[in-house]
């Protein structure tokens, strides 16, 4: 920070950065509790500044949004992911956002939906009256299937665990080794260091296979795929593997972990809260009786879309995003050095009284009228905003509405008495025990 003295600045490097190796969540609320929305600190070597009102967060997301880069060198998530879409940069970014885009328009979408509906319905037929269930775990089995289907034409679902458990693995570990100098302990012999190589091997080789597959039965199938595989760069040489395999695992772990979370956390809402619920039923019972939701329905189905809306804002899975400032910038009265990181959170300004009253209340009707003007319209951003807004934002609604409606018109879902749920904030914003179930046939 250059030439202020009223922002808020808060000094305890050595204990801050165990305290936000611990508890990312719970160390960003204090620091919003205590010192407001602008928030200068230090982890260790590293300066960070973290915001969380809307015209500051619609200053870095949107219109200063080149004087950003989106991660910092050795970011974790770049040894996993490398340049795909998430990470890169500048001319790369573009180029590849360009591409991919067509496999999210409108149309593309609805040939989706199908896929959705399909998947949930044999999920639905699986279960037994009474059953208990992890409901995280179950949700991200799903989206994971459906994301390789519609994405890759690819069936995983035999090996969804396994998948799942890898990707754990890789967030898990992420925190920790996005901390100052962690990308050192890539070289320290560790058993958590093993787990983490083993994890992206697994990984690495599932997508790789994918792609030799598809090398091998050629022909456009019209996915994500096939795009990337035909894909040239501009003097006309195809993409190399590796930026294919970088693009189809960022979109395979972006096109499934959050929408499951999201989704897992409206279950846990709505077993919470039987009001809403029964509500919800009796949209879902009037727009569609017995019959399964098609895409043609959503415009009908209001009630499930607030539902869904105030689930995420309360929870949103992109809970904290992340920026470097290329040059000197000024956020609001403030002014700050070129190198600065800094932590934009949407989960603290969703939970933000001054533009949601009652911020810790479930309240899906107060989506009912469009958000006022002021500062309360750019504070709702489960997917961000400005050229890196979430590619798959329309995917995310359309697979969360579909998957909701065809799943509670025949369960409905008891939260398991004595079991704690509680959010953690990771790289997504999880339920540290699991969302445990118990489910009764309606
Ligand atoms: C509820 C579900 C989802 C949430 C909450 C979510 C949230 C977000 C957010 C906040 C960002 C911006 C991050 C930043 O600016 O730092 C983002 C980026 C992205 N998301 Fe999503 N996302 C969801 C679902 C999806 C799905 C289903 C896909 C793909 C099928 C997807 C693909 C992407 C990609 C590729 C980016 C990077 C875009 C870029 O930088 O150009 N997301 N997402």
């Amino acid at each position: 920070m250059i030439g202020s003295t009223v922002i808020a600045s808060h000094r305890n490097a050595g204990l801050d950065l165990l305290a936000f190796s611990r508890d990312r969540l719970g160390f960003v609320c204090h620091l919003k509790r205590t010192y407001g929305d602008v928030v200068a600190f230090r982890l260790g070597p590293e300066r960070m500044v973290l915001l969380s009102h809307p015209e500051h967060m619609h200053e870095v997301l949107v219109r200063q949004h080149r004087a950003f880069l989106k991660g910092r060198r050795g970011d974790v998530s770049k040894q996993f992911l490398g340049q795909g879409l998430l990470n890169s940069e500048g001319a790369l970014h573009q180029r590849q956002r360009h591409l991919l885009q067509p496999a999210f328009h409108r149309q593309r979408l609805a040939q989706y939906a199908t896929v959705m509906t399909i998947f949930a319905a044999r999920l639905r037929q699986s279960w037994q009256d009474g059953d208990t269930l992890d409901m995280a775990p179950v949700m991200m089995q799903l989206t994971l299937a459906i994301a390789a289907k519609t994405l890759f034409d690819a069936d995983v679902e035999a090996e969804a665990i396994a998948i799942g458990q890898a990707i754990t693995t890789l967030l898990q570990g992420s925190p920790r080794m996005s901390l100052p100098l962690a990308p050192l302990l890539r070289f320290v012999p560790l058993p958590s260091q093993r787990r983490l190589r083993r994890a992206q091997d697994y990984l690495d080789t599932l997508i790789y296979r994918l792609i030799d597959e598809r090398r091998v039965t050629g022909g456009e199938r019209g996915d994500v795929l096939s795009m990337l595989v035909g894909a040239q760069t501009e003097d006309g040489s195809p993409l190399s593997p590796r930026q294919i395999h970088d693009e189809a695992l960022t979109l395979l772990l972006a096109g499934h972990e959050t929408t499951a979370l999201a989704l897992s956390w409206t279950w846990y809402l709505l077993a919470h809260h039987p009001e809403v619920d029964a509500a919800m039923q009796a949209e879902i019972q009037t727009v569609l009786g017995e019959r399964l939701p098609t895409v043609a329905d959503l415009p009908q189905l209001q009630y499930t879309r607030m539902v869904f809306t105030e689930a995420l804002r309360l929870y949103p899975p992109a809970w904290l995003m992340t920026r470097r400032a290329r040059q000197e910038v000024t956020i609001g009265d403030y002014r700050f050095a070129p190198g600065t990181f800094f932590l934009l959170s949407p989960y603290l300004m969703h939970h933000d009284a001054r533009f949601f009253p009652e911020p810790e209340a479930f309240v899906p009707t107060r989506w009912a009228a469009p958000p006022e003007a002021g500062p309360a319209r750019h504070a709702y951003l489960p997917f961000g905003g400005g050229p890196r807004q979430c590619l798959g934002e329309g995917f995310a609604w359309m697979e969360g509405l579909l998957v909701l409606t065809t799943l509670a018109q025949m369960w409905r879902m008891a939260l398991v008495p004595g079991l704690p749920v509680e959010p953690w904030g990771l790289v997504t914003l999880r339920p540290r025990q699991g969302i445990p179930v118990r489910l009764a046939r309606r």
